[in-house]
């Protein structure tokens, strides 16, 4: 089987990124969202961004125009029947994403891949909701999706060869560089990234040391591309608590549990870039 057409189910910030990423690469692809409305906003991201890539001459107006004419909008699952990969970036909402599964399996193909982008949720507990556990991964990308490269490819319980590999063949073929792990709490990078990112930001509180002088001190000492504080603002608060907080309640261990200072962050409103301050103002 070859992967020809796909679907993405929700086109919010993962969604449209993973949309983006498929039209560019020459995959007519559908986009699913729960009104013409958001349907239309997503589009409308896509476009930005595409059209940012023109401006940038990364890309010409005629492949900007050829990618936004490969994607077609809908509110119907049905309209994703004829698609031999499906990847799913609704709400992190285990309820939501099973049932959103089960109706995948009535509509879609028997051999389509069915595929979830979960961050936190047991991909297995998703794949349990259709009758075909065997044709469901998880496809882990980051956010930005059309610019980190990395597509964590996630093997669940029942997810069989053939599946996964059509899936990381995918994501080659999309121009990223896929990883094979497996359904275990925040696969490889979260699960490494959470609590170091926690630890960051702990000291801050536990040595008296400014934001400024702790991403300086990890670009300049530890070799990073980017400071912690700086890496969360770009993550979003709210984003990273909520992650803590899942990886915490699954795994139990006290580093994973999301800092003080974040929580109150949160409840300040300071998400960081997207809401114009974090540990920075922007
Ligand atoms: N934001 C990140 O950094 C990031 C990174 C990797 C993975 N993820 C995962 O990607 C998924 C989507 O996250 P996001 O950040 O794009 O969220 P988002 O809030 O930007 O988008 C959520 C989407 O879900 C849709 N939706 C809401 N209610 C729905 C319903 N009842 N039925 C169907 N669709 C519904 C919305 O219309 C929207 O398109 C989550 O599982 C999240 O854990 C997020």
């Amino acid at each position: 089987m070859q992967i020809r057409k796909v679907g993405v189910l929700g086109l919010g910030t993962m969604g449209a990124g993973i949309a983006q990423v498929s039209v560019q690469s020459g995959f007519d692809t559908v986009g699913r969202e729960v009104s013409d409305e958001l349907a239309e906003r997503g589009r409308a991201t896509i476009d930005r961004y595409l059209t940012r890539g023109v401006e940038k001459e990364r890309l010409s107006p005629r492949e900007r125009d050829d990618a936004l004419g490969r994607l077609t909008l809908t509110t119907e699952l049905l309209d994703l029947a004829d698609c031999d990969l499906v990847i799913e970036a609704v709400l992190e909402d285990l309820d939501l994403k099973r049932q959103v599964f089960a109706e995948l399996d009535r509509v879609t193909r028997p051999d389509a891949v069915l595929a979830t982008n979960t961050s936190a949720l047991s991909v297995s507990d998703i794949a349990e909701a259709t009758a075909r556990p065997e044709r469901v991964v998880g496809m882990h990308f980051f956010n930005p999706a059309p610019v980190l490269p990395l597509v964590e490819i996630v093997r669940a319980r029942e997810s069989s060869d053939d599946a996964l590999d059509l899936a990381y063949e995918w994501a080659e073929q999309a121009g990223k560089q896929p990883v094979r792990c497996n359904d275990t709490p925040g696969f490889i990078v979260n699960r490494i990234l959470i609590p170091l990112l926690n630890d960051c930001v702990r000291v801050l509180d536990e040595a008296g040391v400014h934001p400024e002088d702790l991403d300086k001190a990890m670009t300049n000492g530890a070799g990073w591309p980017l400071g912690p504080c700086a890496l969360i603002d770009l993550i979003g608060i709210d984003v990273h608590v909520h992650a803590s907080e899942a990886l915490h309640g699954r795994l139990g261990e006290s580093r994973m549990a999301p800092p003080e200072r974040l929580v109150r962050m949160q409840q300040a409103g300071k998400l960081g870039r997207k809401s114009g301050e974090g540990f920075y103002k922007y």
